[in-house]
């Protein structure tokens, strides 16, 4: 069976995270969360790669890439530029890989200008609200659809 190829991108200050206002995001960091990722993607026998960046043209020219890069599905917190993006709305619906939404905090529950995802509509599905454990949700439910999907 050929290599599945998932590529998880994170947006700005997530590299923060450990120490970033804890009671809503907890406490465990953004290299701890990717190695978790990486057990289950070991677990599920598919590859994984890692992007992080507070920059939201790079975020842009990253998901353009895996048109390229082999990539088969994405995994992405878009984090602020969430609310604000529509290049990255853009860019996901251009490239036509699955892509599932992930965030750490509950953004229906939060401030308003939180609500809205710009993101969402380009997206399969969204995971929010659960912690950091919304990664792990978000990648097995991107490999289900993958292998539910394959020719
Ligand atoms: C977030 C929610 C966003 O509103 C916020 O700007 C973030 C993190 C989350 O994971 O809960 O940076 O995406």
């Amino acid at each position: 069976m050929p290599t599945m190829n998932i590529t998880v991108i994170n947006g700005p200050n997530l590299q923060l995270l450990g120490l970033r206002e804890p009671t809503i995001y907890g406490s465990t960091t953004l290299e701890e969360i990717q190695k978790h990722l990486q057990d289950v993607a070991d677990s599920l026998n598919v590859n994984i790669s890692f992007f992080q960046s507070n920059h939201e043209g790079e975020i842009v020219d990253k998901i353009g890439s895996c048109l390229s890069d082999g990539t088969n599905g994405i995994v992405i917190n878009p984090a602020a530029y969430t609310h604000t993006s529509i290049a990255i709305h853009d860019a996901l619906k251009a490239v036509l890989l699955p892509a599932v939404e992930v965030h750490i905090s509950n953004i229906s529950s939060r401030e308003s200008f939180r609500n809205l995802s710009m993101t969402a509509p380009a997206c399969l599905g969204i995971i929010a609200g659960l912690g950091v454990d919304g990664y792990e949700w978000a990648l097995r439910a991107i490999v289900k659809h993958l292998k539910q999907n394959r020719k």
